[in-house]
């Protein structure tokens, strides 16, 4: 299992952390390129395509010294491969998002940002408790809100999950996994 050792911020020797799902390359092209479309008619600013994601739990700030303790949490994270479909495009006003998500609930989906809650919740670490709202953020700060649309895009076959650490890159921010598990079967 790949390991990468998290980013020193070496004034708070914390990293900003993320549990996430990565689409597989056809899926993640197909995504960047309705982000592109949709930008022409939204305005705002399209997620470059090596970053779009969907975030199962946000952790935030986590010390780099609890990390271990994390993982050891997630390990115990159990789940077998399944797949979603985005079905529809929106647009959340307050934040200027726009994104793609499931038309309706994901059980499987649902299970494993549950199991991940659990795990933080183990591991003593705090988390964003706002209910997960599976989505793929294509855009930022839209301008005109595009109407809302069904999509039709490949599935997203889930056979793993990742530990995501965001990296402030000058003026844009960069995803790196830290770790990523594997579903059972
Ligand atoms: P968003 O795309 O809807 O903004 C990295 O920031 C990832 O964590 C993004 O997918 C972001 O969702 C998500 N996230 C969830 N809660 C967050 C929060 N309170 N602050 C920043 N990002 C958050």
């Amino acid at each position: 299992m790949r390991r990468n050792i998290p980013v020193q911020d070496e004034h708070h020797q914390k990293a900003r952390l993320f549990f996430a799902l990565w689409p597989a390359p056809a899926l993640r092209r197909q995504l960047h390129a309705l982000a592109m479309q949709t930008q022409e008619e939204a305005g705002g600013r399209a997620m470059r395509a090596e970053t779009l994601h969907m975030t199962l739990l946000f952790l935030g700030e986590v010390p780099l010294a609890h990390i271990a303790k994390l993982e050891q949490a997630a390990d115990a994270v159990e789940f077998e491969a399944f797949a979603f479909a985005l079905e529809q495009l929106s647009c959340w006003r307050h934040n200027q998002i726009v994104y793609a998500a499931p038309a309706q609930a994901v059980p499987p989906l649902q299970a494993l940002a549950q199991q991940l809650r659990t795990a933080a919740d183990r591991a003593g670490i705090d988390y964003d408790k706002r209910d997960f709202t599976p989505h793929v953020t294509l855009l930022r700060k839209e301008q005109h809100p595009p109407e809302r649309r069904a999509l039709v895009l490949p599935p997203w076959q889930v056979q793993e999950f990742a530990l995501v650490e965001s990296v402030t890159a000058g003026p844009g921010v960069r995803y790196r996994s830290l770790r990523r598990w594997a579903c059972q079967g």
